[in-house]
């Protein structure tokens, strides 16, 4: 159990960053000094009646932020004195032209999936690669599905199961607080290239997943699906491949017979279960179509895109900092503080 805090900040805060200083909130060994933006609308709005501190990321959007009535502590600049971490959870592209910044000023930095494996040169999943996060200068929290792929196939691999995964990803259109904007309609959009990048994201944690992946975009703004088709090792029963799965941390049974039989099914069992913005921080896997055939294995699961990364990103702060050395000891303590669970009903 660690003993010390850090300080921690965000900039950028969106879909991420807003779910990112939540969690920060909410561990017992790290104090969120700040958050960053360049809008004055309804999300600095929000931070300010939650009570955070708010900087403006840019000093040019100090005076139009104080405009808007809200109340500003300064510039990043100011804010990155004050911290040992931030999270870069700004749009793709833009946390690759942070990096220099925090490097200036001493700092660690963690970014997320949308920035490029080079620009830190180490892409993070707690389960599979904690360790080799351990006191380095920055990381990158891998994508969503990414994510998904790693810990669920990590899972088969640590069970000696995982010979060759093949999956295909049906992505959601947009983000829901964007839909007014931008999303296809009435239409499925499949990537014009296979691999599609997930599954060599993948293999930057780790390199020799055997992996290929299949993307497609759909018309709906409720989380991604997946369906996998995976070579074993040997001939395995349904059992083994379950032990497999509960085993890890952060996967989580969905089942058709309690009516959890779609996407929907699972946002509103989140909504019931009281979780924060009806969050599901767990990959959610269908047991009861979980199919073993000899030694092959067929599943899909859903990817809550806006909440997966989140534990990750705790995980990544306490590894950057070596606040807590040991990854399994770090995961609990972040999956107690938030509620992530193995069952999320009997
Ligand atoms: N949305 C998802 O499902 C999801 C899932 C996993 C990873 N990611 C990754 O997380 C990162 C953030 O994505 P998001 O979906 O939260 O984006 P978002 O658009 O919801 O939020 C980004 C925030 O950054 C702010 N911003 C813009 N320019 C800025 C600047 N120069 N400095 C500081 N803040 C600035 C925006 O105002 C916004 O509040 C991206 O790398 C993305 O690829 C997103």
């Amino acid at each position: 159990m660690a003993n010390r805090s850090v300080r921690v900040a965000v900039n950028g805060y969106g879909v991420i960053g807003k779910r990112v200083a939540d969690a920060i909130n909410a561990q017992p060994d790290m104090e969120l000094v700040g958050v960053a933006d360049v809008v004055s609308d309804y999300r600095m709005k929000v931070a300010e009646a939650l009570g955070l501190p708010i900087y403006a990321a840019l000093p040019e959007k100090v005076d139009e932020m104080r405009a808007s009535g809200l109340t500003i502590q300064g510039a990043l600049d100011d804010l990155l004195k004050r911290i040992d971490v931030i999270v870069d959870c700004t749009p793709k592209g833009i946390g690759a032209r942070n990096l220099e910044r925090y490097r200036g000023a001493k700092i660690r930095s963690i970014f997320q999936g949308g920035e490029k494996h080079a620009l830190t040169g180490h892409s993070f999943v707690a389960q599979a690669n904690y360790t080799s996060a351990l006191g380095r200068e920055s990381t990158r929290v891998v994508s969503c599905n990414t994510t998904s792929i790693v810990r669920t196939l990590s899972a088969l691999r640590d069970a000696g199961l995982l010979k060759k995964a093949r999956g295909v990803l049906v992505r959601r259109a947009t983000d829901p607080w964007e839909s007014d904007h931008s999303g296809v309609m009435n239409t499925v959009v499949p990537e014009k290239s296979v691999p599609s990048h997930q599954g060599p994201d993948a293999q930057s944690v780790i390199p020799e997943l055997d992996v290929v992946t299949i993307a497609m975009v759909a018309a709906h703004t409720t989380s991604h699906l997946h369906a996998w088709s995976v070579e074993l090792t040997r001939e395995a029963t349904k059992d083994d491949v379950l032990a497999a799965f509960r085993a890890a941390p952060r996967i989580a049974f969905l089942r058709a017979s309690d009516g959890i039989v779609a996407l929907n099914s699972t946002s509103e069992l989140m909504a019931d279960l009281g979780r924060p913005r009806g969050d599901m921080w767990e990959v959610g896997l269908w047991e009861d179509s979980l199919t073993v055939t000899g030694n092959e294995v067929f599943y899909t699961y859903q990817v809550y895109n806006q909440a997966i990364v989140v534990p990750e990103t705790i995980d990544a702060v306490r590894a950057l900092t070596e606040l807590e050395r040991d990854s399994f000891e770090s995961i609990a303590m972040t999956d107690r503080a938030l509620g992530v669970t193995r069952q999320f009903i009997n």
